[in-house]
This record gives structure tokens, C-alpha cells and sequence, in this order.
């Protein structure tokens, strides 16, 4: 495992802007995983400007780490929404190339083969990008879930309801389950980047990087994985 720590928010979204920049060059037609949340969006913003300055991202193909049960497309708050918002709609991904799991679908157990189907025949994930729960928590698989899991349907962590509240009206709008890709789906990636900016994540961090490899905190297996870079600010690597 590399850990790459620098200064800030700002130098951590360079680092990553960079490095999926290289990605993209070594491999137009990459297949790349995609996180939400306030960490990726300096790296969505900066890897706009690659495209503004003249990056062709045209042949690329992404899939969503995750998405909220109950949540329509056009809902503010949901994954969809955010990923338009912040990426999609600023650089040339093609509309068909991009994947994010339907949290309105009617057979929710159907929709998660039908996403881990869609990875598989995309040829798998070339780079996965990672944020990180307060409670350890990648994508949306919280603490104790098995490293077998694919695709699957969540029941949100108390913490992890509380920790998003700040994007809803109010608590009891947070969708209390999610879809999103597990574990076993996370670690077939050929390579992960996991983010984390502010002293909240501090803990965290150091669990995942210093601690045993547990379900007691699912980004602790990423310890397991042949090729990940945990780029973290200083005050997330401040327990580390
Ligand atoms: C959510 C997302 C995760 C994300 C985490 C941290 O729960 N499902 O993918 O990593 O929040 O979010 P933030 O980056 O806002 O701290």
C-alpha cells in the first residue's frame, strides 16, 4: 500500500486529478470507478480543466460506486444528480458509457446483478477512486459487511445517516438503505485510489491503514489489494 500524504484538500485533489489524468493517457479506453461525496469533487473540477484544455474523454467508461434507494435521477441529493452536476456534464463521457446503480429500481436484487454483469462485461475496473466513511465505510458497505460481497443492497449505518444529513432538509430524509458495489466488487479493481481530507477522517485512516484487516472496517482491506495509494491530507494522516 502507498500513502501519499500532502498538504490539503487542494494538493490531494491535484495528486489524484493527476494520476487519473495518467491513467487516461496510458489508457483512452479506460473503465474507471466512481465516487460521490464532498471528497472527489476538487478531482472532478480539475479533471474538467483537463478536458477544457483539450483531454479527450470520449472512450471512457464509468460505474458508480453507489446510489440511494428511493431516490429518482433528478432528486438533488441523489448520486445521479451529483455526478451530473459535478462531472458529467463538463466533460465528453459518452451518456451510454456511464453506469450508476438505479436505487428506483422495482427488483432491487435484480438491479444489483444487472450492475455486477455490466463491470464484467465492461472487462472489470481499470482505476477505482475511494473516499472514506467516518466509520470506515467504502462506498456504501459498512462495518461488518463480508469481503465477498458484489453488488448489494445496504441498511445505512446510524453514523453514516447522521453524516449525510448535512446534504438533506433534514434527518428524516436520508434514505436509511442504498445499492452499492461490495468488497469483492471494489477489490477486483486492477487499481484503487482512496481520498481523505479533514481531521473527521483521522480515525478512520488510521484504522484502515495501521489497524487488522476486519470487516470491523471495510477500508481496511484494501491492505490486501496488490496496487492502492491512500493520497490523504495532513489532517487525515494526522493519526497515522
Ligand atoms: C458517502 C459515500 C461514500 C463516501 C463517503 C464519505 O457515504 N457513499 O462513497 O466516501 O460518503 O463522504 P465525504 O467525502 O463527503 O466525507
Amino acid at each position: 500500500m502507498n500513502v501519499v500524504v500532502v498538504a490539503n484538500f487542494d494538493s490531494m485533489s491535484a495528486e489524484v486529478a493527476k494520476m487519473v489524468f495518467a491513467q487516461i493517457v496510458r489508457k483512452p479506453d479506460s473503465v474507471l470507478g466512481l465516487a460521490t461525496g464532498s471528497t472527489p469533487l476538487g478531482v472532478y473540477s480539475l479533471l474538467a480543466e483537463y478536458h477544457a484544455r483539450g483531454t479527450d474523454f470520449s472512450r471512457l467508461t464509468t460505474f458508480n460506486l453507489d446510489e440511494y434507494v428511493g431516490l429518482a435521477p433528478d432528486h438533488p441529493q441523489s448520486y445521479h444528480w451529483y455526478m451530473r452536476e459535478n462531472f458529467f456534464s463538463k466533460v465528453n463521457i459518452k451518456p451510454d458509457r456511464i453506469f450508476i446503480p438505479n436505487g428506483m429500481a422495482e427488483d432491487l436484487e435484480a438491479e444489483c446483478l444487472r450492475y455486477d454483469e455490466l463491470i464484467k462485461q465492461a472487462g472489470g475496473i481499470d482505476l477505482q477512486l475511494l473516499g472514506i466513511g467516518s466509520n470506515g465505510h467504502i462506498g456504501f458497505n459498512e462495518p461488518g459487511t463480508e469481503f465477498g460481497t458484489t453488488t448489494h443492497i445496504v441498511d445505512l449505518a446510524e453514523s453514516t445517516i447522521r453524516d449525510n444529513a448535512r446534504f438533506f432538509e433534514s434527518i428524516d430524509q436520508v434514505p436509511t438503505r442504498a445499492l452499492s458495489m461490495g468488497i469483492k466488487s471494489i477489490m477486483q479493481a486492477k487499481e484503487v485510489i482512496l481520498m481523505a481530507s479533514g481531521g473527521s477522517k483521522a480515525d478512520a485512516v488510521c484504522a484502515a491503514v495501521k489497524g487488522p484487516v476486519t470487516t470491523a472496517v471495510p477500508a481496511s482491506v484494501l491492505q490486501l489489494h496488490p496496487c492502492v495509494t491512500f493520497v490523504v491530507d495532513q489532517a487525515a494522516a494526522s493519526r497515522l
